[in-house]
């Protein structure tokens, strides 16, 4: 093979040590395909504007074509600086330099590799987001089968107010619509055309930059060409987005692996998702979802080492740069791969009705409703009603009627069953299901409110 690049100004060659050190192989294979594509829309371009004859423009696509069919393996990339001295080589090879020589016409690595990201991370943007409908998707369905599944809700991990499995999920779906938002947003400042820039001070060729943006799909091409070799925030903008998206499924799957243990004993996995242990042949352990707990871990550190390297560089191009690719290339990997398989632990879910029903009330949860009631009932003070449920919670949690005069008699002198208050009342702030039925304003647990919610969403997604 003959170094393309190493005849002019360098004449030693690379050991094979630092040809590894400075290879960018994992990430270049991942935008092989899209520096196919800026191939063949530069040299249509180059075409178009005379820089080079049609009929030379005409083998290089022909060409092109035909490394493309083979595929990346066969550019051989390892061997050489690049994925782009790669397919430049390969081109060169089949139809000489005379011809393919003249493809890199007004254009820079730095601009070509800056437009390869683009186009590779606007499409895994696309993929994740599509990720992300399934698990919305999978959350929903079982919000909609859950509507009456009376559980504990908790603060603090303590047993705190009765609210249903549906109102549960549906919270973890409101925050993943906005994940998704922010992946699209991010899409906006990833879909940008660099190319022209060459290697940043653009070039004195009449490129057509529109052109090239239409062709390859871009919403518009950048208009600073240093900018355009320089910027990466398309690249930290992304991460981040999927940084949070990622701490979303970390705290839903956090969730699942507690609610899997026999101290909650909520739900359990499909055994799918389960793996055991080599010694305890009881266990079914849920490493899925705490593979899925734990890479969030990992993509964060990915997007810090992305700005970490991108922090201090001075303008325009630095080689650090190519540093910054397989953080993002990693992050997709985890983030679609996570989404995908938290969408499929969640549809296939078996969930414990009767024991969230049980647990439900546990650790007196409907103090808060007794408090509501005795205001209803009696008008006394919020506060002076909390005073009194919190003592009544010393008692363990089920107090009759003459509990409660007991203890309005010891804090106010007089008995709420004097004030108001009924049997009947009583009985009914007790009940979990009838709880979750008061809490019926927009964003509340009730049916008639997580069934807006759940419409609302059905309506989301479609349109998502
Ligand atoms: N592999 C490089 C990257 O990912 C391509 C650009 C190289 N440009 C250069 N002037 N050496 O950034």
């Amino acid at each position: 093979k003959e170094d393309i690049l190493r005849r002019g100004r360098l004449s030693a060659a690379k050991s094979e040590e630092i040809n590894a050190f400075t290879s960018s192989l994992q990430a270049d294979r991942w935008i092989f395909p899209s520096d196919i594509m800026v191939d063949k829309a530069h040299t249509a371009m180059l075409a178009k504007q005379g820089v080079i004859e049609k009929k030379d423009a005409a083998s290089i696509l022909k060409a092109i074509g035909e490394i493309e069919a083979e595929g990346v393996d066969s550019v051989h990339i390892e061997q050489f600086e690049d994925v782009h001295m790669a397919i430049e080589s390969r081109l060169i090879k089949r139809v000489g330099e005379g011809v393919g020589g003249r493809m890199h016409s007004g254009r820079s690595r730095n601009d070509e590799v800056a437009t390869c990201i683009r186009i590779s991370a606007r499409n895994e943007l696309l993929g994740l987001m599509t990720d992300l409908l399934e698990l919305r998707s999978a959350i929903v369905r079982l919000a909609e089968d859950n509507v009456d599944t009376v559980m504990p809700g908790f603060t603090h991990l303590q047993h705190a107010q009765p609210t249903t499995l549906a109102h549960h999920l549906m919270a973890h779906a409101s925050a993943m619509d906005r994940d998704f938002e922010r992946l699209l947003d991010a899409y906006k400042y990833v879909n940008l055309n660099p190319l022209g820039s060459a290697a940043f001070a653009s070039t004195g060729f009449p490129l057509d930059r529109e052109y090239t943006t239409r062709l390859l799909g871009f919403d518009r091409p950048m208009d600073n060409s240093m900018d355009g070799v320089s910027s990466r925030d398309f690249i930290l903008t992304t991460l981040s987005a999927i940084a949070i998206l990622e701490t979303d499924l970390s705290r839903l799957a956090d969730e699942l692996v507690l609610w899997s243990t026999p101290e909650f004993g909520f739900v359990e996995l499909d055994d799918a998702y389960a793996s055991t242990s080599s010694i305890m042949p009881q266990k079914k352990n849920p490493d899925v979802l705490e593979l899925v707990r734990g890479r969030c871990g990992t993509v964060i550190g990915h997007m810090v080492s992305a700005f970490t390297i991108v922090k201090g560089l001075p303008y325009s191009y630095n080689s650090d740069l190519q540093e910054v690719t397989p953080q993002l290339l990693r992050s997709f990997e985890i983030s679609r791969s996570s989404t995908r398989i938290l969408a499929g632990a969640v549809s296939t879910l078996k969930v414990n009705r009767d024991e969230m029903a049980r647990k439900s009330t546990m650790g007196f949860t409907t103090a808060t409703e007794i408090a509501d009631t005795i205001v209803r009932a009696t008008g006394l003070p919020f506060r002076t009603a909390h005073g009194i449920v919190g003592r009544l919670a010393r008692g363990g949690g089920d107090p009759s009627l003459d509990d409660v005069d007991e203890a309005s008699m010891a804090m106010i002198g007089r008995k709420l069953s004097d004030m108001g208050l009924t049997e009947e009342m009583l009985e009914e702030a007790k009940d979990p299901m009838k709880n979750v039925e008061r809490r019926k304003i927009l964003g509340g647990p009730a049916k008639s409110a997580i069934r807006k919610k759940l419409a609302a969403e059905n309506a989301r997604l479609k349109a998502d």
